[in-house]
C-alpha cells in the first residue's frame, strides 16, 4: 500500500467486524525516527490458530475470498523498515486484539503516513456509534481525538452529521497545523 494510513484503516476495520464498541489507534514516534503505531479493540478476538496463522496471506475466516490480506500487508510494511509486528488477542472477557506494529520511518522502504485524518473521518463516518481514540505524539507536537468525548459534549447530534464530520476534519487538520 502507498500509505500507512490505509493500512491503519484496513486493520480498524477487522476491529469493526469483530463487533469492537471501542477502537484505539496510537501512533507513537521517538527522536531517532522509530515509529510504533497500536490499534487496540474490545471485539470477539482470535483464537490461537488464528492468531498463529494470521500473518499468512492464505489464511481468512472469511468464506466469500480465500486471501486476507490486511495483516499481512502490515507485517510487510513493517518488516521492509527492519520493524516488527505483532498481534495480542483473547476471546475471554475482558475479550480484545491489541495490534502493533514498529516502523524506522528513516528507512527508504518505509511506508508514508498520508492522509490519516481521512482515515479517522471515514471510520467515524462509517461507525458513528463506536467509540474511536485517535492519538499521535512526536517530538514535534502531538494530536488527539476522542469520540466518546465529543459525543458527550454534543448530545444527540449523531457524529456521521456533515456538520460533525467538517469539524472533525477540521480539529484534527488545526492540530497538526500546530506542528513545528
Ligand atoms: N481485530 C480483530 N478481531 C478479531 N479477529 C480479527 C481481527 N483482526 C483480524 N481478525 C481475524 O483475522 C482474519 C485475517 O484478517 P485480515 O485483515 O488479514 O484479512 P481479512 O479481514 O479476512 O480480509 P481483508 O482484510 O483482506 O479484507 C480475519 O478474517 C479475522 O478472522
Ligand atoms: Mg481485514
Amino acid at each position: 500500500m502507498k500509505e500507512l494510513s490505509l493500512n491503519i484503516l484496513d486493520i480498524a476495520q477487522n476491529s469493526l467486524a469483530a463487533g469492537a464498541s471501542r477502537v484505539e489507534i496510537a501512533l507513537r514516534e521517538d527522536a531517532s525516527g522509530r515509529l510504533t503505531l497500536t490499534i487496540r479493540d474490545n471485539g470477539r478476538g482470535m483464537d490461537e490458530e488464528t492468531v498463529r496463522r494470521v500473518t499468512d496471506p492464505f489464511y481468512t475466516t472469511r468464506t466469500t475470498r480465500k486471501v486476507g490480506l490486511g495483516l499481512p500487508l502490515l507485517k510487510l510494511a513493517a518488516e521492509q523498515t527492519g520493524g516488527t509486528m505483532e498481534i495480542i488477542s483473547s476471546q475471554t472477557p475482558p475479550a480484545g486484539t491489541t495490534v502493533t506494529a514498529v516502523f524506522d520511518t528513516a528507512h527508504i522502504d518505509f511506508t508514508p503516513l498520508g492522509d490519516i485524518v481521512s482515515t479517522v473521518c471515514n471510520l467515524i463516518q462509517g461507525s458513528p456509534s463506536v467509540d474511536f481514540l485517535f492519538t499521535h505524539e512526536t517530538p514535534r507536537g502531538s494530536v488527539e481525538l476522542s469520540t466518546a468525548e465529543m459525543r458527550e459534549m454534543l448530545g444527540d447530534v449523531p457524529l456521521d452529521s456533515y456538520e460533525v464530520l467538517a469539524w472533525v476534519r477540521d480539529y484534527l487538520n488545526e492540530q497538526y497545523a500546530q506542528w513545528s
